[in-house]
């Protein structure tokens, strides 16, 4: 019985559905994006009716993007088929903000999808309504329309690992609603624009791309919760001001880029670092005792780089240290607490040009890199320690040292 009712239902449904669908297919429908009219007819729609203007608004887009799909391993376009569109493989529905009744095309989620495609564009910045879209591990490329900026809704744009290029996509700086970039692994190259870093963004992926610019450009008042830059050709020295944009971070990942010049003590004002990862650049000069302030570092890598001086022990005391590497650097001291974390396994100093110790460069090396003059300037800086640790001092306690400006 119960069955039958619902059978009947649905029937009722599927009905108005067709009426209210055959009688708006007749010429109103505009663009959502930029209100110009589209042409709707039987052949735009296939003959299909939808249980929503607005889905048969996108049918057209999404139908012409498949035909651009050039290799589909998965077979997800196989289910693009039909009126259905909420029931596509990737596609989500939702009510849309303006309109609590109606049903729209809310999120995509193409991620590891393998799909190839020259471009999204004339899909991607055709869909108003849409809140999320995700679509990592993809091989779509070309670059990025300015009309994604029309897009009201958009609040995460994830495109990572797949092979978008050329500049960065401005049009993003356009965009109010957007919290969540991730545009890692792929080939947009040229610099990105300060504006980004002053945008209301709470995350932001950036490594590995081929992005080429000096970090000190990189600069804003972002409150940015993750931002990685890793894997890129970022230049120059890190900035003084670095604890003004990085302070909320985490993780501050900064490997694998072309970075040079000294350590500012301002690392030392990392106090939410937990990761900081300057691996495999070209910094050069001591170690600031002030990165010992880091409370909450796990792990400190400053591997690959141009380091030398003794390792301050107010580093190697850090209380949740658990990996810090140091080693392919010039280091020519560590202290017994340091010693500890050697045999701990928790510090790394091979490839140094520390006496007495396994593994390190040869004299002839270290010669060579010595010979050359080597000099930092605001050298008093490298020993003021910015907080109060119970076995070193520092200030607030302890102002022994003038303390420079932060900023
Ligand atoms: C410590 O960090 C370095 C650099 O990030 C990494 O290569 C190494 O595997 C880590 N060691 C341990 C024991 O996790």
């Amino acid at each position: 019985m119960q069955m039958i009712i619902v059978f009947v239902f649905k029937l009722i449904f599927v009905f108005i559905v067709i009426v209210i669908g055959s009688s708006r297919t007749h010429g109103e429908l505009t663009s959502l994006v930029d209100g110009t009219p589209l042409e709707v007819t039987k052949d735009i729609l296939d003959g299909l009716v939808f249980i929503d203007q607005r889905l048969s608004t996108v049918y057209p887009l999404i139908r012409n993007f498949k035909n651009t799909i050039s290799s589909d391993p998965l077979n997800i376009t196989g289910s693009w088929v039909g009126s259905d569109i909420c029931n596509y493989k990737g596609f989500y529905c939702d009510n849309p903000p303006d309109n609590k009744t109606a049903i729209t095309l809310a999120s995509i989620d193409f991620n590891g999808f393998q799909l190839t495609a020259p471009s999204l564009d004339g899909f991607l910045d055709q869909l108003p309504d849409l809140a999320l879209f995700h679509a990592n591990s993809n091989f779509f490329s070309g670059t990025i329309s300015p009309n994604i900026a029309k897009l009201p809704y958009l609040y995460e744009l994830d495109i990572s690992n797949n092979l978008f290029s050329g500049p960065f996509p401005n049009s993003i700086l356009g965009m109010n609603t957007l919290s969540f970039l991730d545009i890692r692994f792929n080939l947009f190259s040229g610099s990105i624009p300060p504006q980004l870093f002053t945008k209301d963004l709470d995350i932001l992926f950036l490594n590995n791309n081929n992005f080429i610019q000096k970090l000190a450009e990189i600069v804003g008042n972002s409150h940015i919760f993750y931002l990685t830059l890793a894997n890129n050709k970022f230049y120059g020295p890190i900035p003084r001001s670095i604890a003004k944009y990085f302070s909320g971070l985490s993780e501050v990942l900064l490997l694998n880029n072309m970075l040079s010049g000294c350590l500012p003590y301002e690392v030392g004002f990392l106090t939410e670092t937990v990761v900081f990862d300057a691996g495999n650049n070209l910094l050069t000069g001591p170690i600031p005792f002030s990165l010992g302030c880091l409370k909450k570092a796990e792990v400190v890598n400053f591997a690959g780089n141009l380091l030398y001086g003794g390792v301050p022990e107010v580093v190697c005391a850090m209380a949740n240290l658990a990996n810090l590497s140091l080693s392919d650097n010039y280091f020519m001291q560590v202290g017994p607490i340091c010693r500890g974390l050697i045999k701990k396994g928790v510090l790394d100093v091979r490839k140094n040009c520390i006496r007495g110790l396994p593994g390190q460069r040869s004299m002839v090396e270290c010669m060579e890199f010595f010979e050359k003059p080597r000099y930092c300037s605001y050298r008093q800086t490298y020993r003021y320690l910015p907080c109060w640790l119970p076995d070193f001092g520092g200030s607030p306690m302890d102002q022994s040292e003038p303390a420079p400006a932060p900023f």
